[in-house]
């Protein structure tokens, strides 16, 4: 308790709960884009995979459990670290700041405001069927029994411009979140030396890219008719 208390009371503390929580975060995004990216593979592959996750609770309550204690945490010290930068921050003499930052360190707080809301939208969407009712009621067999199906709720949603629009600019700010977030982390972990800089900004820029095109492929190719 002593620790924890020391953890969330120092600035040094916060940005490894910050960087850690936002590490675990970035293999989650990583994970489901793999995931989903098997729509390419099949309605087959891509219906038994997401049954398999909700058929086996030991896997998905504490990942959703943990998931979302990340969020909070990423989210909490974000803002309380933001705060305190905006308090110390170094200004000239007329009041401007005195040090550039690259567009994506700028914009870092927007887009992780905008991820947060599409992440809500996206439950609303997918996991809680407010944004296309019939979606959740899609089934398939599978093995003789009934199950979700999860490519033709996919393919519906996509199937929608506005909604693929909403994906696709989404994807675009977490791209960016990704491109400055991913090389802070390792900073406030105090990796960054520099003799790895130039490498590790290199590889959050490639991953964040990787991660924009591979989540972009799926309302694409539905919207070009490339899947159905
Ligand atoms: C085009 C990109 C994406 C597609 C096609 C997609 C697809 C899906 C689908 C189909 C589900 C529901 C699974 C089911 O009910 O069986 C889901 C759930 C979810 N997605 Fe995504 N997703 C995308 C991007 C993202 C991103 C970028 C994030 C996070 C930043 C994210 C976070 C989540 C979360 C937290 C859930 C809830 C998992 C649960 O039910 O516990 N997704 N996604």
């Amino acid at each position: 308790m002593k620790t924890l208390k020391l953890i969330f009371l120092s600035s040094l503390g916060r940005k490894y709960v910050m960087a850690i929580s936002g590490a675990l975060l970035f293999l989650f995004v990583i994970g489901h884009m793999l995931g989903n990216l098997q729509i390419f593979l099949g309605k087959d592959f891509l219906n038994a995979y997401a049954h398999f996750l909700k058929a086996t609770p030991e896997l998905l309550w504490p990942a959703r459990i943990g998931l979302l204690v990340l969020a909070i945490l990423h989210i909490v010290t974000a803002v309380q670290l933001a705060i305190e930068n905006r308090r110390a921050r170094p200004l000239a003499y007329d009041g401007t700041k005195i040090y550039a930052a690259s567009f994506a360190a700028q914009a870092i707080l927007f887009s992780g405001l905008v991820v947060l809301a599409f992440i809500v939208y996206h439950l609303l969407h997918f996991t809680f069927g407010k944004i296309q009712p019939e979606a959740l009621t899609y089934t398939v067999m599978y093995k003789g029994e009934p199950i979700h199906d999860v490519y033709k709720m996919m393919v519906m949603g996509f199937s929608n411009p506005w909604i693929s629009a909403i994906y696709l600019i989404c994807m675009g700010l977490l791209c960016l979140h990704l491109s400055h977030g991913v090389s802070s982390l390792f900073q406030s972990l105090g990796w960054k030396t520099n003799a790895y800089r130039n490498a590790i900004d290199k590889f959050a820029k490639i991953s964040a890219l990787i991660i924009f095109l591979g989540n972009c492929a799926i309302p694409v190719a539905i919207l070009l008719g490339l899947v159905k």
